[in-house]
C-alpha cells in the first residue's frame, strides 16, 4: 500500500468528521421536525465519538493527527462552504427551506463520510500487526453508524423535498422505520413509500 496515501486517507477523514460535528451543530439550528432535530442531535454525539476513534488511530500509528495537507485544507473548506449554505438560508428567512438545504448538505456530507470509511475497511484489511488491528476495530465501531448516516440522511431529504413539491412524502422517511443499512434497503424502503 502507498502509506502516504494511507495517513492522507485518514487525516483527510479526521478533518471530515471534525467538519462534520460544525455541520450538524448548524443543520440542527436549520431542524423544523421534532424526530429530525433528534436523529440529528444523535448523529452530532456519534460523529463527535469517531472524530475521538480517528485521533485514536492516528496516535497508535504514530501519525500527528494535526498535521496539514494541501487535501485536508480542501475537506476542511467544504466543510465551511456546507454550514456557510446553511447559515445563509438560515437568514433568508424561510425556516422550511432552511431544514432542507440543512438536510442536503447533511447527506452531501454523509456521503463523503461513508466514502471514507469504506476506504479505511479496505486498508484494514490489508494491514497487519498493531496498526492493523487499531485499523479494523475502529472501522467496525464505526461502519454500521455511517451506514446509516447516509441512508437515513438521504431518505430525509428526499422527502423533504416532495413535501416541499406538495407531493406526497412519509416522514419521518422509510428508511428510518425499516432501520435500513444498505443501498438495497434503502432502494426498498423508498419503493415501498412510493409505489406507482
Ligand atoms: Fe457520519
Amino acid at each position: 500500500m502507498e502509506q502516504k496515501m494511507v495517513k492522507e486517507l485518514l487525516l483527510q477523514s479526521l478533518e471530515h468528521e471534525r467538519g462534520g460535528m460544525k455541520i450538524y451543530q448548524t443543520a440542527l439550528k436549520c431542524a423544523q421536525n421534532e424526530e429530525l432535530k433528534e436523529e440529528w442531535q444523535k448523529y452530532l454525539e456519534q460523529t463527535e465519538r469517531h472524530v475521538e476513534v480517528l485521533q485514536n488511530v492516528c496516535s497508535q500509528m504514530q501519525l500527528d493527527a494535526e498535521e496539514q495537507t494541501p487535501g485536508r485544507k480542501i475537506v476542511h473548506d467544504m466543510g465551511t462552504a456546507y454550514v456557510a449554505a446553511m447559515e445563509a438560508a438560515l437568514g433568508a428567512g424561510d425556516p422550511e427551506a432552511a431544514q432542507c438545504i440543512a438536510a442536503e448538505c447533511v447527506t452531501l456530507a454523509e456521503h463523503t463520510d461513508h466514502m471514507n470509511w469504506e476506504l479505511i475497511g479496505e486498508v484494514a484489511k490489508h494491514m497487519t500487526g498493531a496498526d492493523g488491528k487499531a485499523l479494523k476495530e475502529a472501522h467496525k465501531e464505526v461502519e454500521d453508524q455511517e451506514d446509516e448516516h447516509y441512508y437515513h440522511s438521504r431518505g430525509w431529504l428526499r422527502e423533504l423535498s416532495l413535501k416541499s413539491l406538495g407531493l406526497k412524502a412519509v416522514l419521518p422517511p422509510p428508511e428510518e422505520k425499516k432501520h435500513v443499512k444498505t443501498a438495497i434497503g434503502a432502494a426498498r424502503a423508498q419503493a415501498s413509500a412510493h409505489k406507482r
